[in-house]
């Protein structure tokens, strides 16, 4: 089943084949540096794949396996997480360090933001970001993004900053 397409990106459920690309993404300490600030241990990256992400998302809501068209490989995942309340979601996005820079996340979020805003209805999409994580504040940016409120985690060190793009800011056309 596939959820979503872009012109080179496709989003469907997690697949037995993904585990390697999935497991190499997580323990690379750069894709982890402001998602936890920690590489998974290759035990942790095993656990989850099995139990939080094969098979998953089966509807919706849910991190989407991402997979680039031209290679036919699992390079990301990404998508919305439901908000309690259900007028509102949360934006995630996740690639592999080959694939960095290249306009996947762009090319991903403005997908996600057009599901959000136009199949689901939703009035607004929020995003939380680590400081220091300028690449991804920049994207949401270029969306249209506000940043609303930080949030430091006590003892970490790491700030979280809040974001939101009520739909009334949205600049593009219902898909
Ligand atoms: C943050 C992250 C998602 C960005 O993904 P990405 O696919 O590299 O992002 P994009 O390519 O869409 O945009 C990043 C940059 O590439 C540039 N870019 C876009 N298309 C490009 C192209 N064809 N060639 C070269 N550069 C390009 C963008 O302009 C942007 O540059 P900028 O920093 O100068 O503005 C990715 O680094 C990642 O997965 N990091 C680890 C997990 C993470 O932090 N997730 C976000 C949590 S909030």
């Amino acid at each position: 089943m596939i959820f979503l397409e872009t012109q080179r990106l496709l989003f469907r459920p997690h697949e037995p084949g993904d585990e390697a690309d999935f497991i190499a993404m997580h323990t690379d300490p750069e894709v982890r540096r402001y998602v936890g600030g920690q590489p998974w241990p290759l035990e942790k990256a095993h656990d989850r794949f099995r139990n939080q992400y094969l098979g998953q998302p089966t509807e919706t809501y849910g991190l989407w396996a991402t997979i680039l068209k031209d290679e036919k490989r699992y390079i990301g995942c990404c998508g919305l997480r439901a908000i309690e309340g259900g007028t509102s979601a949360h934006l995630g996005y996740y690639f592999a360090r080959p694939y960095w820079r290249r306009g996947f996340a762009t090319e991903a979020a403005e997908a996600f933001i057009a599901v959000a805003f136009g199949r689901l209805g939703l009035l607004k999409v929020v995003a939380d970001v680590e400081k220091g994580n300028s690449t991804s504040e920049r994207i949401l940016q270029k969306f249209g993004f506000q940043y609303v409120k930080r949030e430091e985690i006590p003892g970490s060190g790491r700030v979280i900053l809040s974001y939101e793009l009520p739909r009334s800011e949205w600049k593009h056309e219902l898909t």
